[in-house]
């Protein structure tokens, strides 16, 4: 099958013909329709993150189940799933207690290494991107890391709610729990700022702050729910949300993953506020805290947030039928739908602010 195979850090995406094994125990063989190209396999493509190439990418993936393995249950041939990078065992503390995004045991979805690799080039193991490996025609994955949603959603929608919806949104709903009337920031309109601007008004929020750099996004958050713009080429944007909100939000989310804007999220907060930060920051980067008064006198508090606390077996069939009755929007992220061979042009043309979301739906 064609994969758009990443064979080393910088060296961009490459259509490959790749063996896929057959699906065992838990795991199911799906015809993948759409894969989102989400900025965090840009990242992991072009800084070392540790990973072992060549790999496989693509984790925002939708698709039609082939063949089930015999240890499934739940999922079946013919079933429209989204896949989600967290893996969880089930079995562990965190899963038994409802938290499945801190399982510490999601390797159990995972082949071991006395097993075949699921995918293969001329004999040797390729690594799967977040165990889905999306950016190609068929993407064998374990059951945990699927939710079968409605018929009624176009794939190229579908596929952003693995990551930047569970993401974006999860973090409002889930980690936050903003409440009707709370005020919200959100650092970043990207693919995943979006999310949970669209979120924060579900949740009732009174004021929507989005911060961004690039005017055109700035004006599309509007449709999302954004209350506020704030070009933060224009204006100081820790001033400017404090002037908005007459002392600062009770939730910022950073969704950058830089350390100056996530120094501003925290002090765009306001006292006993909560700054939130979802954007993947570079391997060994670093913030400066004032811990003199910014965090202790003002009481404020400070998450890391994982894959937006989400239970994807529980959140993203709810998010599937929210896209389908209008209530949170996604076909207006989809910039592009492109073929499997267009991958690194699209990131280009994601970095230079031109695009949202590029899917691959073609092959
Ligand atoms: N100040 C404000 N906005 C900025 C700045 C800045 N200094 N620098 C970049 N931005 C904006 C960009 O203009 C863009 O709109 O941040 C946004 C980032 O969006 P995308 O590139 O679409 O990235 P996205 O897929 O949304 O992911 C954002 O979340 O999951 C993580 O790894 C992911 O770190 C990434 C982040
Ligand atoms: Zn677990
Ligand atoms: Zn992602």
């Amino acid at each position: 099958m064609k994969a758009s195979v990443c064979r080393g850090v910088g060296l961009g995406f490459e259509t490959m013909d790749v063996e896929i094994d057959h699906p065992i125990g838990s795991e199911v063989l799906i015809d993948v329709r759409a894969c989102g190209l989400c900025h965090t396999d840009l990242s992991l493509a072009e800084a070392d993150y540790g990973f072992t190439f060549p790999a496989v990418f693509g984790h925002e993936m939708a698709g039609v189940v082939r063949e089930t393995g015999p240890l499934v249950k739940d999922i079946c041939v013919g079933d429209h799933v989204v896949g989600c990078l967290i893996a969880f065992c089930g079995r562990c503390v965190a899963c038994l207690s409802g938290r499945t995004h801190e399982c510490g045991k999601s390797g159990a979805t995972l082949r071991s290494a006395d097993e075949p690799a699921r995918l293969s080039l001329a004999g040797t193991a390729i690594t799967q991107g977040f165990g889905i490996g999306g950016f190609a025609e068929q993407a064998l994955v374990h059951e945990n890391q699927l939710a079968v949603i409605t018929r009624d959603l176009p794939f190229a929608q579908a596929a952003i709610l693995g990551c930047a919806t569970v993401t974006g949104a999860g973090a409002v709903i889930n980690t936050a729990r903003v409440r009707p009337g709370e005020t919200v920031a959100v650092f970043g309109t990207g693919g995943v700022g979006l999310n949970a601007i669209n979120a924060a008004r579900l949740s009732g929020a009174s004021r929507i702050i989005a911060v961004d750099i690039i005017d055109s996004k700035l004006k599309r958050a509007l449709d999302f729910g954004a209350t506020h713009l704030v070009n933060a080429n224009d204006s100081d944007p820790v001033e400017a949300v404090r002037d908005i909100t007459g002392g600062g939000v009770d939730f910022a989310f950073e969704v950058i993953g830089l350390p100056a804007t996530q120094e501003q999220a925290i002090r765009a907060t306001r006292h006993g506020g909560t700054a939130l930060l979802i954007g993947l920051g570079k391997p060994g980067s670093r913030i400066t805290l004032d811990t003199s008064i910014s965090m202790l006198v003002e009481h404020k508090t400070i998450r890391g947030v994982a894959m937006g606390s989400t239970n994807l077996k529980r959140d993203i069939p709810i998010y599937a039928d929210f896209c389908v009755d209008g209530r949170l929007l996604v076909g207006e992220l989809v910039s592009e739908e492109i073929s499997i061979h267009e991958i690194s042009s699209a990131y280009q043309r994601l970095m230079l602010g031109e695009t949202l979301r590029s899917v691959v739906t073609r092959w």
